[in-house]
């Protein structure tokens, strides 16, 4: 396993990869503080690719003024012993430098569907987001990039941004990794103490209850909403941003649920701790593909 810094040796090491020894690339692009979740994406991206890239790299623009970015955990020592048990080939961790050049001042925008949920919440973020994965798509050029539904709206953009701007790397979503306790993974949960933590398990309880309902037939967005937030409500500890019922492809709001796969996606803070969740209802219908609103 090689740790690479700088953004030129890892455009050589890839093309060498790609052109000499005509091997496919799969990357899995993170921030770091890895958990498993993390590594259920590095452990498929294993399974798929003859050379699999982890980049560490938290990124500074995807951070709105005010948010976490100084205190966001940093290990990259820890991180390293970790990928080392994971057959990794290598470690792309880049200075902010590398990634933007001094002058930098091109970025990417995926209009629209980065502008609702998380989008409005954080502005700039999905732009942020957008831009790096532009950046380390052109660096490395892997056929396969894996994501997390953890971060369900992230998935949605990068894959349009992959086929709006033609980039050559499909696109794998992988489901989110739970505790028992049905706490999502996350690397800010390092920020919950010990009854903030408890207090957390409220938001997977919350969609379980949701899923529960709309198994037993509710079909009404709102109704499931308002189960969602009156459950959240019951936290002392946790303050609802947004409780969001929509199509899972196109994040279209929905009146009545129809056939379509619907995506019910929570924000809220924990004390401090700002935390998201989102389950998926009626998953066989919707294929994940990418579908035009
Ligand atoms: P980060 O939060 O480090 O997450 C990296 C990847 O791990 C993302 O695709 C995310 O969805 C996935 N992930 C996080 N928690 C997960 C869980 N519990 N189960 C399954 N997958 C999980 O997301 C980012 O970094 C950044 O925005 C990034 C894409 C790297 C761009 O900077």
């Amino acid at each position: 396993m090689e740790i690479i810094n700088r953004r030129q040796r890892m455009t050589s090491v890839a093309r060498k990869v790609r052109r000499e020894q005509d091997k496919t690339i799969g990357l899995v692009p993170t921030m770091g503080a890895l958990h498993e979740g993390h590594l259920s994406l590095v452990r498929e991206a294993r399974r798929m690719c003859d050379v699999v890239v982890v980049s560490i790299f938290v990124n500074p623009t995807q951070f709105a003024p005010g948010e976490d970015f100084e205190r966001y955990p940093r290990d990259l020592t820890k991180d390293t012993t970790i990928l080392a048990d994971y057959n990794v080939d290598y470690i792309f961790a880049p200075t902010p430098e590398e990634i933007y050049p001094k002058g930098f001042a091109t970025y990417v925008n995926v209009e629209g569907l980065a502008d609702q949920l998380e989008g409005a919440a954080r502005p700039g973020h999905f732009r942020g987001v957008a831009t790096v994965l532009t950046v380390l798509f052109h660096i490395i050029r892997p056929d396969f990039a894996y994501f997390g539904q953890k971060d369900a709206q992230q998935t949605l953009i990068v894959k349009r941004l992959v086929r709006d701007l033609a980039f050559d790397t499909e696109i794998v979503v992988l489901p989110t990794v739970r505790e028992d306790s049905g706490l999502a993974l996350s690397s800010r949960n390092a920020y919950l103490n010990g009854e903030d933590r408890r207090a957390a398990t409220i938001l997977y309880r919350a969609l379980a209850r949701a899923e529960a309902a709309y198994l037993s037939g509710e079909r009404s967005a709102r109704k499931l909403a308002e189960g969602v937030r009156a459950e959240i409500e019951r936290e002392p500890r946790a303050r609802l941003e947004y409780v969001s019922v929509t199509d899972a492809d196109t994040l279209e709001r929905l009146d009545k649920l129809d056939d379509r796969a619907v995506l019910i996606a929570v924000a809220a803070r924990i004390g401090q701790t700002r935390l998201i969740d989102n389950i998926v209802l009626n998953k066989q219908k919707g294929t994940g593909a990418l579908k035009m609103p």
